[in-house]
């Protein structure tokens, strides 16, 4: 499983690289803004194409997804292309980021579809966005999707408000099959929670042999990681904190004290004399 980092601060990307583990980068209009508040706040100046520049530059080799900010295919089609030409030729690992469906109502409209098969037409890599069904995914794979981006945490999310079931914090643990609730494993027309959907998806694609890659997204915590790594996705994109939850664990501290410990004074000579 490839492992993304899903941020847009520069000193986040930087430190994940320098570990050796990151095989991309994913933001989006959220993601932009949280850094560039928490930069604004420090009270420093920001030029967002340099910014934007320097990302692509430490990611060299490696994919960023920069998402457009339309809501429909002209808007979308011209912002995918601004970003592509302004921004490709910096490390050539340019992709963008189309929602699968932009309308912005309950209702659907078909830009999304259509902008992912036009750029994919182009030549250019789409990682289509807010996936919360299977259908979804089917679709932006037929229309030329690079990648697809379920996003398994904010189905957790929804199943828990579907039973009023508001004092959760974003990055509790959701289990993959569900929860039960009046006799019923709270559901979304089947979908049990944000693993199951990647699950579901994972399965579709290899029957079918879909040449799309799977970015499973919205990840709140570790555990979620290890049970979308079981469902055999191609990539997680993982925010910072969570890598830094995959690393903790209290036996592993425990057992560090006692190796600290019990370093005799003829051991360390090895190392400092
Ligand atoms: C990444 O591609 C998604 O935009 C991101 O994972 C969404 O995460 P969130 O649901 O925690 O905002």
């Amino acid at each position: 499983m490839k492992i993304f980092i899903d941020t847009a601060k520069i000193d986040e990307i930087q430190e994940a690289f320098s570990w050796g583990i990151i095989d991309g980068v994913t933001t989006n209009p959220s993601l932009i803004k949280s850094a560039l508040d928490e930069l604004k706040n420090k009270g420093e100046k920001i030029d967002i194409e340099t910014y934007i520049k320097n990302i692509l530059e430490i990611a060299k080799g490696f994919p960023v997804s920069l998402e457009v900010i339309g809501s429909n295919f002209e808007e979308m089609y011209k912002e995918a292309k601004i970003l592509y030409e302004k921004f490709n030729k910096i490390s050539n690992n340019v992709v963008i980021k189309i929602p699968i469906n932009p309308s912005l109502g309950e209702k659907g409209n078909y830009d999304g579809l259509k902008t992912i098969y036009k750029l994919s037409k182009d030549g250019i890599p789409v990682n289509v966005t807010l996936i919360m069904k299977v259908e979804q995914a089917i679709l932006a794979s037929k229309a030329g999707a690079k990648y697809v981006s379920p996003f398994a945490g904010r189905i957790d999310d929804y199943l828990r408000n579907k039973i009023k079931w508001n004092d959760f914090k974003k990055e509790d643990y959701y289990p993959e099959n569900g929860i039960k609730f009046k006799e019923e494993v709270i559901n979304d027309e089947g979908i049990l929670s944000g693993v199951d959907l990647v699950r579901k998806i994972v399965d579709v694609f290899n029957k079918y042999n879909f040449e799309t890659e799977i970015i499973a997204a919205s990840i709140r915590n570790s555990r979620q990681v290890r049970e979308l790594a079981q469902t055999g996705v191609h990539i997680a994109t993982v925010p910072f904190y969570v890598l830094s939850e995959m690393l903790v664990h209290n036996k592993t501290a425990e057992g560090m004290r006692k190796f600290v410990q019990d370093v005799v004074p003829e051991y360390r000579n090895v190392f400092y004399k």
